[in-house]
Order: structure tokens, then sequence, then C-alpha cells
């Protein structure tokens, strides 16, 4: 039963599960079962080999029930199955590793057969696992549907076992091992394989925000709740300390699951031993409770007190982390259903009237408006939005406008005839059906307005597009936008990489994505790409540009890896106007543009404390513009897209 309704939620968030911590031999996994889903967890994480299990030759796997005590469904919707902890694929111990190894494959196997979505692999036992990563990523290969989520405590974690008597013997390596660097090798071994994801144990003290912040681009499945990471709040019941309260919250938003574990401290009545052994006399009374029910209450509690997802988001949650081309409005036309999108973004038009009634009050004085008309060209109209919100702004500050309405797109300018028709402005708006660089106006504008502008600013090519239309803007006139800026910050993002990877070429991999960022972490804060300033009446002026930038992570983030760049854009319309999707000054409830998304072919690994520097390129040639970068600190990546031969945008 799920954790309760969230308006607009679909994840699996809504899911919570509890483990098995006792070997249910016999019928005692169904009955765990049942008394688990009667007790409103939605699943249980369950073991499935005796853990008293060595191989040994001719031995029947000692599985915890037979195949058929539940129907297929039951297995695959409410099962995980959890690894036999006791496996250590690098210990000294040649048995130990060939049994373990024998085993993991065993469970596998039989996890596979039973057609479970998911099995929990215990934590490595040491910092260096390479031996069980080998073994995990062959079988990786052979799986199909299943995922294998290894297990890792949220904190920095104690070698174990003969490791610690190194650590004793080595001051070098006395520190806590970092589970994310844990995380970080096993998952390079496996070769960023998708079916590979994280469980995470919640334990009574969690690390620096900023190290947790990096989990959130990790593919973290499932969030294992301690109770000992419970407190006890007035009335004896448990409760979570403000921090957890919020990386739970963090959590649901991320679709990530609990899972409640561990034994009950709330002096609750433990679980029936007539449930744990399978006794078939043993009749459940009504209402059914869990050991660990009040944990469950107080998750759901979590869950519910949450704010219902915003419209906004509720529209957007099917392109959550979902890779789109950047539109091409200059080389292709955009469709109706293009436009219509666009033309629902209110804000984005309240802001353009603002900025031109700005411009249109410094522009004519208030003696003047009688005797003033304002030439104003719209470039790139589209279906009309524009002119209709500059009419708007003349009229709200009583200026006199005469409308050039300039569009490249032949149906779009269907569309603004009859607009013009309908709406009755045919004495103050003239539709120009061409592409505004080889367009001969037959006077100059004091003002020019245009929405060129992609999720990078430029990369829709707004700088050419209005160079050309400038010959027709008076010397000392406006043009709204009068600049933009384009930003990157480096982020984690191994589902969008995993994404990119399966194309399997490298091209996809030096193309640009605009994508609705969701799993995803910030490693540091955003940082200035290009600026562009219009007009540009310079006769240096050019288009090409070249940034290095070097991003500090933030404190305390422990290392990370780097699977890409988030890129956003922001513009000033005309002075203290602007429009955009920086994180930091975005505008609000404005939706039409996703961020953009550079990929790095091979993910950079940052140490703790590192730099990270990077180099973008906007490159021109007569009829293509595009983009080329790269890492050179901590450690080189190829320069991408050379000679924009992945990705580049038509002039
Ligand atoms: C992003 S859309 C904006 C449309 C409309 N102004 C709005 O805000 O909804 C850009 C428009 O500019 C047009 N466009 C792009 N480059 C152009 C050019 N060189 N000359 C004329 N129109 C152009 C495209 O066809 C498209 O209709």
């Amino acid at each position: 039963m799920p954790l309760g309704q969230r308006a607009g939620d679909k994840s699996d968030s809504r899911y919570c599960g509890v483990e098995v911590l006792d070997f249910p031999a016999g019928e005692g996994l169904p009955a765990v079962l049942n008394h688990s889903l009667a007790s409103a967890f939605d699943f249980i994480l369950a073991p499935l080999v005796d853990p008293n299990y060595r191989p040994t030759p001719g031995a029947v796997l000692p599985v915890s029930a037979s195949d058929l005590v539940l129907g297929p469904a039951q297995w695959s919707n409410h099962v995980v199955g959890k690894i036999s902890e006791w496996i250590d694929l690098d210990a000294e111990d040649e048995r130990l590793r060939l049994d373990s190894e024998l085993t993991l494959k065993q469970e596998i196997a039989w996890a596979s057969h039973l057609s479970l979505q998911a099995c929990v692999l215990p934590a490595p036992r040491r910092p260096s696992c390479a031996n069980y990563a080998r073994a995990v990523n062959q079988i990786l290969q052979g799986l199909t549907n299943m995922h294998l989520w290894l297990r890792l405590p949220l904190e920095k974690s104690e070698p174990m076992d003969d490791d610690l008597d190194k650590v004793k013997n080595n001051s070098q390596m006395s520190e806590k091992v970092d589970s994310w660097e844990l995380w970080n090798s096993f998952r390079l071994l496996c070769d960023h394989s998708s079916q590979l994801c994280v469980a995470l144990d919640i334990l009574s003290t969690l690390p620096s925000i900023n190290s947790l912040g990096r989990w959130f681009g990790e593919p973290v499945r499932a969030a294992i709740l301690q109770t000992n990471a419970f407190l006890t709040n007035a009335k004896g019941y448990p409760c979570l300390s403000k921090r957890h309260q919020r990386l739970l919250t963090a959590f649901f938003n991320h679709s990530v699951q609990v899972i409640i574990s561990g034994r009950s401290n709330h002096n609750v009545s433990p679980v029936s031993e007539g449930v744990l052994s399978g006794d078939e006399n043993y009749i459940e009374e009504a209402p059914v409770r869990h050991a660990l029910s009040p944990y469950l209450d107080y998750v759901a509690y979590l869950y519910r007190r949450m704010d219902p997802l915003p419209e906004q988001e509720r529209f957007e949650i099917n392109y959550r982390d979902f890779l789109q081309s950047p539109l091409q409005p200059l080389m292709d036309n955009l469709e109706a259903q293009t436009y219509e999108t666009f033309e629902k973004d209110v804000v984005k038009y309240s802001q353009y009237q603002r900025a031109v009634a700005k411009a249109l009050v410094d522009r004519v004085p208030d003696d003047a408006v009688s005797t003033t008309r304002t030439v104003l060209m719209v470039v790139g109209a589209g279906r009309g939005p524009l002119v209709r919100a500059s009419l708007q702004a003349a009229e709200e500050t009583g200026r006199k406008l005469k409308v050039y309405a300039v569009e490249k797109n032949p149906n779009a300018v269907i569309t603004l005839h009859s607009l013009i028709k309908l709406e009755g402005w045919e004495s103050l708006v003239t539709v120009i059906s061409s592409d505004m660089r080889c367009w001969n106006a037959p006077e100059k504008a004091d003002i020019l307005v245009s929405e060129l502008l992609g999720s990078f600013g430029d990369n829709e090519l707004s700088p050419e597009c209005l160079d050309g239309a400038q010959r027709f803007l008076k010397p000392d006139g406006i043009s709204i936008p009068s600049s933009y800026t384009s930003f990157i910050q480096p982020i984690t993002a191994s589902k969008l990489h995993n994404d990119i990877k399966a194309h399997k070429d490298i091209a996809h991999f030096e193309t640009a994505y605009v994508v609705k960022l969701h799993r995803i972490a910030n490693l540091a804060p955003p940082q200035q790409v290009f600026t562009f300033t219009h007009p540009n009446f310079s006769p240096d002026a050019n288009n090409r540009r070249y940034t290095k930038l070097q991003f500090e992570m933030l404190p305390d983030t422990g290392s990370c890896l780097v699977h890409g760049f988030a890129g956003y854009f922001d513009s000033v319309l005309y002075k203290d106007v602007h429009l955009g999707i920086e994180p930091n000054t975005a505008t609000p409830n404005m939706f039409s543009w996703f961020p953009i998304f550079f990929p790095l072919r091979k993910p950079i690994y940052v140490p703790d404390g590192s730099p990270i520097e990077v180099h973008f390129w906007r490159c021109c040639a007569p009829t293509k513009v595009w983009y080329e970068w790269a890492v050179t600190t901590p450690s080189p990546s190829p320069i991408h897209n050379s000679n924009g031969r992945s990705y580049w945008v038509g002039l």
C-alpha cells in the first residue's frame, strides 16, 4: 500500500519496503510477505538462501522458498532479493573467495529464475574490491531485466576484517573509507553498467550536506533506513532528526524508495513467532501490526506532509532526464505544436511587455507622445505573441507604435496574417515574410524585438540573426534583448551518461541536449561562459568565443565524478528587466526553456579538493556554428566535437 497520495507523484518513492533480517525457512517467506503486505509495506527485502550454506559438490541450493510458493507477479512486485552477507570475494583466503563467487552466482541465477526486479549485493568488505566487481561485471553481462543494488553505508566506513590489521600498521590507510569512493571504483570497474545501482544504509549519523548531494546524481534506488537512526519523541514514538527528515524528503523527490530495517527499538510487540516459522495454524488478528509499523507510520507521515508537486512540475514530469535535441529554428521551420507550447508561457511575454514599455518610455518623452510614432520590428515573430506584447506595452504607456512583424517560416506567416485581421491590427502591423538577414527594410527601426534564444542563450544563432537585422536599426536604436550570457556548471548525471552510452557511438557524446535535469548533483555554482550584446556596431565584432573556467567543488563534497556540464542562460531584455534559467536568478514560473547538457565521453574523476578546469569554444563557419569543449584539470579529456563533426547549428 503506497505511503500516501501525493498529487502528481507517480514515482517509486511512494512504495516502502521492509528488510527481513532472519532467514525465513520453509513456509516462512510467504508468511512474512503476507504479514508485511497486510501491515502496509509494499515489498520485502529478503534473503534467498540459507546463510549457513557453503557450496559443496552436488548440494542443492538451500533456498528460502520454492518458486512455487508465490506467483510470478508476487515474486517480481513484492520481493527484492538479498544476497548472502558473508560473501567476501576479495578475501585473502582463496577457499572463501571461491565459495563466495560461486554462491553469488548461484543466488543471482536463482533470483533471475524468480524474475525478481532487483537484488541487493552486500557492501564490499574492503576498500579494494576488484574481484567482487569482476564477478558482478560478469553477472551483469548476462542479466536481462534484473538490477543489482550495491549496498553501501551512507557514511565513511571502517575497513573490515583482516584489512583492519593493515590499517593499524599503516597510518595512510587509517582514515575511514568514503562509501562514494567504493561505489565509484566498483561502477568504473563495471564500466558504468546501467543495471548496477545503489542501496544506501541510512544510519544515525549523516555526512556533510554537500557530500550527501553527490548521491542525487547517482543511481540510488533504495534508502535502507535503520531503526537505530530514529529518535524517540515525547510520546515514545519513533521520529527522525531534522537532517534525516530533509534527507528523506530529498530521496522522495528523487524517486528513491525507503526500506525500513533493524530491530524495533520502540517497545512495540515483535513480529509473531508464528509468522516467522510459517506455522499453518497461526491466524493473524486485525488490525495487522508489524514490529516495524511505527517506523512505517512515521515515514508515511513524512511523505504525506510534503507539498503536492507544483502544476508545472506535474506537466513536465515525463520530461525528467529525457534527452532532447535542441531546436534549430533558423534551419528548420517550427511546427504549430511548438509555437503553441511557447505561447502558453505567460511569464515570458509579460517580461517582454515590461521591457518594451520601459524602452518606449525612455525613447519617447511624455511631451512627445502625440507627435512621435515609434517604429518597432519584431524579428522572428512566429505566430505573433511578441507583436501582441509590444502593442500592449504601447497601449499601457500611451505611446504610438508602427510594427513590422518579420518571420521566415511561411507557415507561421499565414497565422500572422490571420491574427492581424482577427485583431483589426491592419493599420498598425505590417507582416514581412522574409529572413531578417536579407530583408531590405523600407525604414529604420527604433526598437528591435526578438526571441531567438536557446537554453544556452546563443545556441539558436540569435547573434548571427541579429547581426543581420541590426542593419535596419537606427544608430541609437534599442535591441530587446540587449544582451544574453550563457552559464555552465559541472554535474554528476549517471542516468544521462548511461542513456547516451546506449547509442554506442562517439557522436552522441559530442552533442548537446536539452533536458529537464532531475537526477543530477550540482557540484559547483554556475559560471558565465559567453556574452553577446546587441546592437554591436563595432567593426571588429565577431561571434567566435573561447572561455576557460575553473570550478572549485562545493566545500566538503569529497571526490566526485563529472559526467558533463549543465548549461543555462540569462538575458537582459532592457535595463533591469531580465529573463533566464540560470538557477540563481531564474525567472519564476517560466517554462519555455529546459537546461542544456554538454556530456563528457569519459566521466572525469575529481579528487577531493581538486578544481576542475574546462574550456568552451564557440566556432563559426559560413554554413554552421558549433561548440567544442574539453576538460584539462584534474585530467585531460579529448576535445569534444572537433570541427562540429557531431553537432552543429545550421546557418
Ligand atoms: C523561438 S521562436 C519565437 C517565436 C515568437 N517570437 C515567440 O516568442 O513565440 C523564433 C522564431 O524566429 C524565426 N526565425 C528564426 N530565424 C529567423 C530569421 N533569420 N529571420 C526571420 N525569422 C527567423 C523562427 O522561424 C521562429 O518563428
